[in-house]
């Protein structure tokens, strides 16, 4: 099946990253969200997304206008019915996005494929809200979407085969370069990535080095873009802390354990670069 109308359900940083880079590729693509206000939001967001793509020569003149006339922002749900795809990408929230698929599901054709966006929530919870958990799988974007090259093809143990292929397909189609894991909590990257996060954290808690000492380490030892510390102010520490407890709550394996620092600085709302202060101070 030949992919050529997406639609994406709710369009805050990931689900406007999507609709740009989907719109870029000439699919045609609409995006819902939940207010007028969030249609305005997410319209500077594309837009200036566009703009940046551009301005790095990714993009001509030409081919932005024509990303700019292929997708079209909405708070009508209604308007995904033609939809092959539809990307859900409202907030990570289970019951939210529970009562979404759902809604979804009941509204578009037998043959709509179904992809969640979701970090840490299980496919299979997801799929288990629809009648067709076959059609159900993860498309794990990275942020920023039009920047980073790798998206997650989440599989359920119900998967299709046929819907999996066709997620790698559009992945590929939209210049990324998909990998196929299976339903695990955190999938790979976040398994990996958020028990290392929190490891630094620990450190820094046993008096080991500084942040910035250990940044360093990794900075200048790994030839990593950048530390643990700087990293988790970058994903935010909410999202990290939000992450790990989710994971911790499926392996209660004290490795997933949010340390007492990090969830200090949550509840102080110092959440990284989002808020201008997290375990580093910026002051652009
Ligand atoms: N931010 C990241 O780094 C990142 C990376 C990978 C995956 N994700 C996942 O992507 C999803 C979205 O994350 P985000 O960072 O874009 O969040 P966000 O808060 O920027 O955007 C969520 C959007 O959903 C909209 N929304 C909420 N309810 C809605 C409804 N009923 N109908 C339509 N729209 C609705 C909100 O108005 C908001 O604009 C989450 O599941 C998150 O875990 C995020």
């Amino acid at each position: 099946m030949q992919i050529e109308r997406l639609a994406v359900v709710g369009c805050g940083t990931m689900g406007t990253g999507i609709i740009q880079v989907a719109a870029q590729t000439g699919l045609e693509v609409v995006g819902v969200e939940a207010t007028a206000e969030g249609v305005r939001r997410a319209q500077d967001r594309i837009e200036a997304g566009l703009e940046a793509t551009l301005a790095r020569g990714k993009l001509t003149p030409e081919q932005a206008r024509a990303a700019r006339e292929r997708f079209t922002l909405t708070t009508d749900l209604d308007a995904i019915t033609a939809a092959d795809v539809v990307v859900e990408a409202v907030f990570e929230d289970v019951e939210l996005k529970v009562e979404i698929l759902g809604k979804i599901d009941a509204l578009v054709g037998e043959n709509t494929f179904l992809a969640s966006n979701t970090s840490t929530i299980p496919l299979v919870v997801l799929a288990a809200a629809t009648r067709r958990p076959e059609r159900v799988v993860g498309l794990h974007f990275f942020n920023p979407v039009p920047a980073m090259k790798l998206v997650e093809v989440i599989r359920t143990p119900v998967s299709e085969p046929e819907h999996v292929r066709a997620m790698v397909d559009l992945a590929t189609r939209l210049g990324k370069s998909p990998v196929v894991v299976n339903d695990v909590p955190g999938f790979v990257g976040n398994l990996l990535i958020v028990p290392y996060l929190l490891d630094a954290v620990r450190a820094y808690e046993r008096g080991v080095a500084d942040m910035e000492a250990i940044d360093d380490v990794i900075t200048l030892g790994f030839n990593h873009r950048m530390g643990p510390f700087r990293l988790s102010d970058l994903i935010g520490l909410d999202i990290v802390h939000d992450m790990a407890a989710s994971m911790y709550e499926e392996y209660k394996d004290p490795r997933y354990q949010p340390p007492v620092l990090l969830k200090q600085y949550v509840r102080l709302g110092r959440l990284g670069r989002k808020t201008g202060r997290g375990f580093y101070v910026y002051e652009d």
